[in-house]
């Protein structure tokens, strides 16, 4: 069941918000609020850590560097019941693009995507929380 509610803003905080949902693509207020209420809600299950998530892990690295491909395959092995799929794409003659799909308990998944990233010699990693279970989809 859908449910209406006003909401009061100033004029400043209005015109704003609509430059910036109309430059995202949004075709009205709804929508861009239904977002920004489910990335709210999301962010706040991740930070809770109990529920269950998917996250994506991006790093870049040089493989060449001693043992770095082999700790960053170990970590995924550690963790195989958390970690959905891997894909890895060589960059250029050194570097890496490895993007990583975990899925599990929100506080587990964050602390293992913080292994990934804080390995020493990966230049560059990101986590994305991608989604959490039993939360409404979008229409
Ligand atoms: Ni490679």
């Amino acid at each position: 069941m859908v449910k209406r509610f006003g909401i009061s803003l100033d004029d400043d905080l209005l015109s704003g918000f609509d430059t910036l949902i109309s430059r995202k693509g949004y075709q009205n207020r709804s929508e861009a609020i239904r977002d920004l209420i489910r990335e709210a809600l999301m962010e706040e299950d991740w930070r809770t850590g109990e529920r269950i998530g998917t996250g994506i892990v991006m790093i870049v690295y040089d493989h060449h560097q001693y043992n770095l491909a082999q700790k960053v395959t170990g970590l995924q092995h550690s963790h195989y019941q958390v970690v959905v799929s891997s894909l890895h794409t060589h960059l250029d003659a050194h570097n890496c693009l490895e993007v990583i799909i975990l899925k599990g308990k929100g506080g587990v998944i964050r602390e293992i995507a913080d292994n990934i990233i804080s390995t020493r010699g990966v230049q560059f990693g990101r986590f994305i929380p991608a989604a959490t279970e039993k939360k409404p989809h979008k229409e």
